[in-house]
């Protein structure tokens, strides 16, 4: 079977992304990193990309329209043809006519039980505030397909994380990453096979 080309779209770390990367090595997936993009210059897994030789891509929304901005996405995403196309800590909407031209080729991972604690303004550490301003016992992580909303696509996986009582916005931070790398390396093994 033809190996998937993925693109990888980031706003920060990349600690998915570099899961991604490392499951990959260990010929985990039948996938190869092809591209990743970032609206964030400063976005640290660019250079985890660029030590990978892996093409690497920074748009500037600021300098482009909303317009102009996706196209340059689907623009770069199609000269790698690229098959599969993951938001791993992706902070921007994405335009109507990537999801459109990707439907059902687009996964998001959401450090929650999607319906909780999701949508606007739900990302990173906003998320894990809210969960335990809220008291719930468990939180969890989800990876779903992108579609025009906001963390409303289909569901594909989830997996819950326990809330202990000590727990700070960091430890939980830290406990639900770990479990995010394990979600969407199993996501995205299920959709190269
Ligand atoms: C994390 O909060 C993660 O839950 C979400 O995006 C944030 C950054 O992830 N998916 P990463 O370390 O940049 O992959």
């Amino acid at each position: 079977m033809s190996v998937k080309k993925l693109g990888v779209l980031i706003s920060g770390g990349g600690t998915n992304l570099q899961a991604i990367i490392d499951s990959i090595k260990m010929g985990e997936i039948n996938g190869q990193v092809v591209v990743i993009i970032s609206d964030n210059n400063k976005a640290y897994g660019l250079e985890r990309g660029k030590k990978e030789g892996i093409r690497t891509e920074f748009i500037d929304y600021k300098a482009l329209s909303p317009a102009e901005y996706n196209k340059r996405i689907l623009e770069i995403l199609h000269e790698e043809s690229v098959d599969l196309v993951v938001l791993a800590g992706y902070l921007k909407v994405l335009g109507k006519e990537i999801i459109e031209d990707y439907k059902n080729r687009i996964i998001n991972i959401h450090p929650s039980l999607i319906p909780s604690f999701c949508g606007k303004g739900f990302y990173g550490e906003k998320v894990h505030k809210a969960v335990l301003e809220k008291g719930v016992k468990l939180t969890g992580v989800t990876v779903h397909f992108v579609d025009e909303g906001t963390d409303t696509g289909e569901i594909l996986l989830q997996e819950a994380v326990e809330v202990l009582e000590n727990d700070t916005v960091d430890s939980l931070q830290q406990r639900v990453l770990k479990v995010e790398h394990r979600l969407l390396i199993k996501a995205i093994k299920m959709l190269c096979e």
